[in-house]
């Protein structure tokens, strides 16, 4: 099929030396190396496949394959320095909540990103199914995604798109995020028809008028995430793309009566326009939203046992 047909780069062919990175050294494997099991998830990027490792190490075991399509990436210095950057981000980030990478390799045409399968599939097949969370389930996934912003910013790191696409579920019901880097500047294309540059909902209003943005804009993300989670949809929406800005950057935020009064509270601090004035802005960056969540590393962790009553309430 199409994943097979890519020639591997040659010993010593120094045209890529851009994307050419220690890690790929350190994670070296080829496609051959895998058993392509079925397709996970499709984007204008490239593919995500469900794979299988055929030989030591970690012979037997499931990765999603992740390939980009060099063509689609490298248009320009600005996309591939990020292309690079997902690597550089997945490659120095270990937590629990961010999706793991394995493996990294290239062919002339294709990168290739072997990431820890996440069994559970994606956050917003489950929103999809349950309509909407009680706030005790909403703040578990919560807390998950809170703790791993912070790590990421602890790094330096602001991840800017997250939405629930992104927000994968492990095999034991824990949150993974994924999809670093990818795409970033296509997003605001105007002209792309690229569907997996197409959500906009969730993002920032700073960073759709691009105006500059910090790790500011990722916390109002986990706001609409966190509007969504409990009213079943996000809180700006729009026929088109246009529309839909308009809405993000001067909706009306519609905080509906069956919210308790500190769902509410945390809703509104997070969905600031103002960045600065933005509930985790601060220097104390998640801490400012872990507290109001009064939330604990163990709530976190605590999994599908989770029996705390709503702390929102
Ligand atoms: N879709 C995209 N990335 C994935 C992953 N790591 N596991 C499962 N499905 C995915």
């Amino acid at each position: 099929g199409d994943y097979d047909c890519d020639v591997p780069m040659k010993e010593g062919d120094t045209r890529e030396t851009e994307l050419n990175h220690k890690l790929i050294s350190n994670y070296k494997a080829s496609v051959q190396d895998f058993a392509l099991l079925k397709t996970l998830g499709k984007g204008g990027y490239g593919k995500v496949i469900l794979v299988r490792k055929r030989n030591e190490p970690d012979k037997g075991k499931l990765f999603a394959m992740k390939s980009l399509k060099k063509a689609t990436i490298v248009t320009n210095q600005k996309d591939t320095v990020h292309t690079k950057a997902e690597r550089n981000i997945l490659e120095q980030v270990t937590h629990p909540f961010i999706v793991e990478l394995r493996y990294a390799f290239q062919t002339n045409g294709k990168l290739y990103l072997i990431l820890e399968y996440c069994q559970g599939g994606e956050l917003f097949m489950l929103m999809e199914r349950q309509g909407n969370f009680l706030e005790p389930m909403a703040k578990f996934y919560l807390a998950q995604i809170t703790l791993a912003l912070g790590h990421l910013h602890s790094l330096g790191i602001v991840y800017r798109d997250l939405k629930p696409e992104n927000i994968l579920l492990d095999k034991t019901g824990n949150i993974k995020i994924t999809d670093f880097g990818l795409c970033k500047e296509s997003v605001f294309d105007e002209d792309t028809t690229n569907t997996f540059c197409g959500t906009i909902e969730y993002m920032a209003p700073e960073v759709i008028i691009r105006r500059g943005h910090n790790r500011s804009a990722d916390w109002w993300s986990v706001g609409v995430v966190m509007y969504d989670m409990l009213n079943g949809g996000p809180p700006f929406t729009g026929r088109d793309r246009n529309e839909a800005k308009k809405a993000v950057c001067r909706g009306k935020l519609k905080l509906k009566s069956y919210f308790t009064l500190n769902a509410r509270d945390l809703m509104k601090g997070l969905l600031n326009r103002q960045p600065a004035n933005r509930l985790g802005a601060g220097p104390n960056d998640y801490l400012d939203i872990k507290t109001p969540l009064s939330m604990t590393h163990a709530d976190a962790f605590a999994g599908f046992t989770y029996t705390h009553p709503s702390i929102m309430s």
